[in-house]
């Protein structure tokens, strides 16, 4: 499989990586328009740097494209890639509104192609865990689910377009919200309505919510107390719980770690089991986060190719992408309005 990458920075260093780190992908080029951006995205990997990306997709150039630019630019080339027949992975979010995502999912279907969401926060090995508990049933069903994420909010933006919301779409809930949104649908599946208190009095970016509280009622009959959050002064801390009656199970990064607690029966005696994760915390240490979100890109990448041959996979489809993106913007009309706000109805064939 051969790919393109189209942005080359932060994160497009380590999505470059993760491609020439699996055994069947060989990175053809990476374009960005930035001095220096496409050579140090390329360094090692053996693509070409090139500042255009006007003529990579043209022909068997290559298989599939992984965007990572800026959020204004996601739709315009993802379609550009859909239409000349490739496969796409895009950074999250999908597309700063629901009616670019909802573009991008038909123009994905008339093509025939693939577009995967990177919601890398899947692969993290305690939430991939927590996955596996809930799905084997070892806590029973989920009755109810918390979940938090969080930074110090503007401290961390090196650029308007990640904050602004003509730019970002939104504040929190398009940011971090947007994984932990994610999150939420892979354990327990879809939402199909949102309670929100949400508030920008702490950054003062207009149309952006620092911080959204928000009760989601899942189609399962899961409750959910969620929060996204740019006033975590602690610092960057994701974490969720699930409980249902036969115990409950934790997942947490920053640090990495599980908590699971089963029980035979509601107030029967318990069992606990926790997981820290030393290697990672180690190799964190010593070489930096950089590693933990560089694993779970390349985790991801797997999953996308599993997703482009049809098979069963871990990976984020645009539908999860767009529903993300659907889920944010109810929690803002909801903090709005004051009132509760329904989600329309899962199409049956969701991909
Ligand atoms: N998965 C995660 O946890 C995570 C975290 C942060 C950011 N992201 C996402 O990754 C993407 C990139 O974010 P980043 O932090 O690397 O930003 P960045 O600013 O470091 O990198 C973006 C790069 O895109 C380049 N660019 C701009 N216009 C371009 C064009 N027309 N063609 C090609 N390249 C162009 C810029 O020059 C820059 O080098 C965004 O979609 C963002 O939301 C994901």
């Amino acid at each position: 499989m051969k790919f393109v990458q189209i942005g080359g920075g932060v994160i497009g260093e380590m999505r470059a990586r993760s491609v020439v780190a699996h055994p069947d992908c060989t990175l053809v080029a990476v374009a960005d328009p930035a001095p220096g951006a496409a050579e140090r995205a390329a360094a090692g990997t053996g693509a070409r740097a090139v500042s255009d990306a006007a003529a990579l997709f043209e022909g068997a150039h290559c298989d599939a494209v992984i965007v990572s630019t800026p959020l204004p630019l996601h739709e315009k080339i993802i379609l550009e890639a859909l239409a000349a027949g490739k496969h796409v992975l895009v950074e999250k979010p999908l597309a700063t509104t629901l009616d670019a995502c909802a573009r991008i999912r038909e123009a994905a279907r008339e093509a025939g192609r693939t577009v995967a969401v990177g919601f890398n926060h899947r692969f993290y090995p305690s939430f991939l865990y927590m996955k596996r508990v809930i799905d084997e049933g070892r806590i029973g069903r989920v009755d109810s689910v918390r979940v938090l994420g969080g930074h110090d909010g503007l401290a961390n933006f090196r650029e308007e377009w990640m904050y602004k919301a003509e730019m970002s779409g939104g504040g929190a809930m398009m940011d971090i919200g947007i994984h932990m949104t994610d999150l939420v649908r892979f354990m327990v599946g879809e939402i199909e309505s949102v309670f929100a208190s949400t508030g920008n009095r702490v950054w003062n970016v207009e149309r952006s919510e620092d911080r959204a509280h928000v009760l989601m009622q899942a189609v399962s009959g899961a409750s959910v107390s969620y929060e996204a959050t740019w006033n975590e002064w602690k610092g960057y801390e994701v974490w969720m719980e699930a409980y249902g009656e036969r115990g409950m199970v934790r997942a947490q990064y920053g640090p990495m770690s599980n908590l699971l607690i089963t029980q035979s029966r509601p107030g029967a005696a318990r069992k606990k089991e926790r997981n820290f994760y030393p290697a990672v915390a180690l190799r964190e240490k010593l070489v930096g986060w950089q590693t933990t979100a560089q694993r779970s890109f390349e985790d991801e990448l797997a999953q996308f190719l599993l997703q482009i041959a049809g098979e069963r996979s871990l990976g984020a489809s645009a539908w999860d992408g767009l529903r993300a993106v659907e889920i944010a913007n109810a929690t803002v009309a909801s903090g709005e309005r004051g009132e509760p706000v329904r989600l329309a109805a899962a199409p049956e064939t969701a991909g």
